[in-house]
Order: C-alpha cells, then sequence, then structure tokens
C-alpha cells in the first residue's frame, strides 16, 4: 500500500512545526521537520566558519554532518553526529545564515535525498519550504499553511520572551520578512504553493482549529 504522508510548507513562523508534530502524534505518523537538517548545516558551518557561498565547502561539510532526531518523552531532539543542538540551531545567528546556506542547489539535492530516504521507513508528516513540491510531491494530503506577516512575528516574539531571549519585535519583523523574500525568490526550490495544496491561513484560528481541520481533510484522503 501506498504510504500516507502529509506535507506542509510554508513561511517562517506560521506554526508549521508545532502543527506537524501534533498532526503527526494523532495520527500515529513520524514527524520531520526539514527546517532543522537546515539549521543544523548552517550551525556548523558557522563553526567552522567557513565561507557560506561556498557550496563546495558546505557540501564537503555535510557529507561527515550525521543530522538525528532522537526523541525523548515526545520531545524532539536534534543531534549532529553525538552533540545535541536542538537550541543552538535556533540562535539568531543561524537563523539570519540560514536562508544563504539552503539556496545552493546541491546542498538542496542531498538534503531533499535524505528527507526522502527518512520517509520511505513509514507514513510521515515533513514540514519546510519544498515538500510538497520536491521531496513528496505524491503526498496525499499537502498544506500550504500562511498567517499575516504581524501575526506570524507576533507569535515568534511571544515565544522568544518566554524563553528569555532579549528580541525586538522590529528586528524579527524584518528579518522574517527578509529569510521569507529569500526563500521564495531563490532559484533552487524556492517556497511556493504546490499546485494541489490546500492553503490555510491560520492569522486569526488557534493551534488546535488548524490540527483540526488538517485531520479532517486527512480523512479523506486515508
Ligand atoms: O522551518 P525553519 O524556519 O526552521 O527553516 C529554516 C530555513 O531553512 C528556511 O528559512 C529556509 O531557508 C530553509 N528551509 C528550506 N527548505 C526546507 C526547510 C527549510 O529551504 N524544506
Amino acid at each position: 500500500m501506498e504510504q500516507f504522508n502529509i506535507a506542509i510548507d510554508g513561511p517562517a513562523s506560521a506554526g508549521k512545526s508545532t502543527i506537524a508534530k501534533q498532526v503527526a502524534k494523532e495520527l500515529g505518523l513520524t514527524y520531520l521537520d526539514t527546517g532543522a537538517m537546515y539549521r543544523a548545516l548552517t550551525y556548523m558551518a558557522l563553526v567552522h566558519k567557513l565561507n557560506l557561498e561556498d557550496e563546495t565547502a558546505l557540501l564537503n561539510l555535510l557529507a561527515d554532518t550525521e543530522i538525528s532526531f532522537p526523541s525523548n518523552q515526545g520531545m524532539q531532539h536534534v543531534f549532529i553526529n553525538k552533540m545535541e543542538v536542538t537550541e543552538v540551531i535556533r540562535s539568531k545567528e543561524v537563523t539570519q545564515n540560514v536562508s544563504l546556506v539552503s539556496s545552493h542547489k546541491n546542498v538542496r539535492k542531498k538534503m531533499v535525498s535524505r528527507q526522502q530516504k527518512i520517509a520511505q521507513q513509514g507514513g510521515i508528516v515533513m514540514d519546510g519550504r519544498d515538500i510538497g513540491t520536491v521531496v513528496l510531491p505524491n503526498a496525499a494530503l499537502k498544506i500550504y499553511l500562511v498567517a499575516s506577516a504581524e501575526e506570524r512575528a507576533l507569535r515568534r516574539y511571544r515565544e522568544s520572551i518566554e524563553k528569555g531571549m532579549q528580541v525586538s519585535l522590529e528586528e524579527l519583523t524584518a528579518d522574517m520578512i527578509a529569510r521569507d523574500n529569500y526563500d521564495m525568490n531563490r532559484e533552487a526550490s524556492p517556497l511556493k504553493k504546490a499546485e494541489d495544496a490546500i492553503e490555510i491561513d491560520s492569522t486569526n484560528l488557534s493551534i488546535n482549529q488548524v490540527v483540526e481541520m488538517i485531520l479532517d481533510y486527512a480523512k479523506n484522503y486515508q
């Protein structure tokens, strides 16, 4: 039987990962945060002080970088080789550089092939920017999750404050819009809605409402 996969794409801070995680839990599927993979590579590239324009250097680094997602008591952790990087890959420096790293065509090729390999192991909910268009073009259900830039920035701001981070809403908004523009306008698999994706605008919806909507759609496809 064909595996049941769900692709969730959309701009930054639209709530993709929180929602994808809950949907996966409800349906007993595996969850994969593909953004964390690009963040992990970016983190390593910064540690090694690589020139982020240098695709060959990034590819060599990626070849030595095993990225894994061990789950512990329902919490998903991110590891590079044997080092936990769950928190550090969310730093401002990584966030400001990840779009450049992920714009390289051959870096994407390698990441996509890793992601497709993980998907082969069973039904999966994957979130990212090119899941419905490139990684899982045959996914049973494709969601394109959006929300207004103001709402997305506010959500990220509240999250950061809760974590005790010092951030400014203006800076956060500007960084987020710049990252979306970069992701939407790059040459290699830019962020865009797959033709057969269902668009959900979560601006005025709670996480649970969006999860319920996706579970409802999933019923029609299973
Ligand atoms: O999802 P998250 O915001 O953590 O993603 C970080 C960055 O990784 C995105 O801004 C984008 O540049 C890149 N990305 C990508 N393709 C994916 C997932 C993330 O290019 N499938």
